[in-house]
């Protein structure tokens, strides 16, 4: 049997999930020559919130933290998480801005780019698998996957054979809620694996206390690689432990023969960095907690609590069991999306407002409306026809790529921030997120500056 692999999330899932991806380069730096010991598959440390986080709260240059982080892991592979269309925001963008976003990450040290689409639409994902391809980076596909009539095994191996056809040198079944138990695990990686020669990796989350026994199932049903986060950083919402994976998988025949001893080193330096978290108060205990209830409900651990806090706001917490009942409801009438960034915030909202405004779609959030014109692309199953009507009257579903509506967007981009940007990196921190990217560069700008005054 050959190695079980390992990725691990610390540097992004697992700061991401544990203290809303607060690390700074600063402390990610000083041990990052250990963790290239490790004999890790990969580390993931770019993509997802990270980008974001650095821009709006650290007053850090995520592209500037991606190439540091590139010198010091010279073995280990580097991966990062990417919204396929979306990048890592919120909206599609066009074309021009997918390829030189990706273009860029590659050449400034990423390895591997996990795309997913949020609908699993792959048409989503064509343009960014295109370009991870000819930049000759490892393009892997990720599932998003999620429970309702209408994803079956069957539904889950033609997504599989899909993605392999448009190019995908491996997949990702990607459970952002932790819902995955481990005998339908089981049964889902046999069946893949018997319709496919490509490497499958499993990403769960241990929120409902089950993420280790459903890796387990995953290592007996043959997964390639699993991803864990170190000891400090996992549990609760994040990933189970890198090293108690590696100790008890190590007397299988699956051996991932992880180095224990720098595994060891790093959860050292760790822990006083998640110490100092947890008082300053960004580590929220709560979230460390196990909650079984996420395999009743079939909701993200932070969409749960994202609806107590919006209920919290409109004084009516009372109401909580009732949205949650409605959820399901919601998902269903809209096609059974999967409950991932941003559908899962856009059916939370509408089932908040079906709830309090006492009737169901008499209030929509333009989010909703531009699904159901099919703007994010195909819902899974059709959208109901009255709830369609009821949304959008008799308006008009768009049955193309979304993105074939965009016109190229770079060089409108570039001319935008004309005077303040110094490299094409700059331009696009500014076409994904431009408030923050530009606050960014204009202290940038000022700090630089600053220096000339003084000399
Ligand atoms: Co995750």
């Amino acid at each position: 049997m050959n190695r079980l692999k390992i990725m691990e999330t610390a540097l992004r899932d697992g700061h991401q999930s544990l203290i809303a991806t607060r690390l700074t380069t600063d402390e990610i730096l000083p041990i990052l020559e250990v963790m290239d010991e490790a004999n890790y598959h990969a580390m993931e440390v770019w993509g997802g919130a990270t980008f974001d986080a650095c821009l709006r709260f650290l007053n850090e240059d995520p592209w500037e933290r991606l190439r540091e982080i590139r010198k010091r892991v010279k073995k280990t592979k580097l991966q990062m998480l990417l919204r396929g269309q979306n990048l890592l925001g919120y909206k599609h963008y066009p074309d021009d801005i997918v390829e030189r976003f990706i273009q860029k990450s590659i050449e400034n040290g990423i390895d591997i780019i996990r795309v997913f689409d949020a609908l699993n639409d792959t048409r989503n994902l064509e343009t960014s698998v295109k370009t991870i391809k000819k930049e000759k980076a490892h393009c892997q596909c990720a599932i998003s996957y999620t429970t309702s009539k209408v994803h079956t095994l069957d539904y889950y191996i033609n997504l599989v054979n899909q993605m392999e056809s448009i190019g995908a040198d491996s997949i990702c079944i990607k459970d952002m809620a932790g819902i995955l138990t481990p005998y339908s695990t089981y049964e889902l990686i046999n069946e893949i694996k018997k319709n496919t020669k490509l490497p499958i990796e499993l990403h769960t989350h241990a929120t409902s206390g089950i993420a280790s026994m459903t890796y387990m199932k995953a290592v007996e049903a043959g997964v390639d690689i699993i991803d864990t986060a170190i000891s400090p950083f996992s549990g609760g919402t994040s990933q189970p432990p890198t090293e108690s994976l590696a100790i008890a998988l190590s007397e299988s025949n699956r051996d991932p023969k992880l180095n224990i001893k720098a595994l060891n080193e790093i959860a050292s330096y760790f822990k006083p960095i998640k110490e100092k978290y947890l008082e300053n108060g960004v580590l929220n205990p709560k979230v460390l907690n196990t909650e079984p209830k996420t395999l009743s409900y079939k909701v993200p651990g932070g969409m749960l609590s994202n609806l107590l806090s919006q209920l919290k706001i409109q004084n009516a917490e009372d109401k909580y069991e009732e949205v949650l009942a409605e959820v399901p409801r919601v998902r269903e009438d809209l096609g059974f999306p999967p409950l991932v960034t941003p559908l899962s915030q856009m059916v939370g909202t509408q089932a908040v407002f079906n709830i309090l405004t006492g009737e169901r779609y008499k209030m929509v959030p333009k989010e909703i409306k531009d699904y159901v014109k099919g703007l994010y692309g195909k819902s899974p199953a059709p959208i109901k026809e009255e709830i369609k009507e009821k949304i959008i009257g008799k308006g008009e579903v768009i049955t193309i790529r979304p993105a074939d509506l965009l016109e190229p967007g770079f060089e409108d981009v570039k001319k935008e921030i004309q005077g303040l940007y110094k490299t094409e990196e700059d331009i696009l921190s500014f076409a994904l997120f431009p408030q923050v990217a530009k606050d960014f560069l204009e202290n940038k700008k000022d700090d630089i500056c600053n220096i000339e005054v003084i000399m």
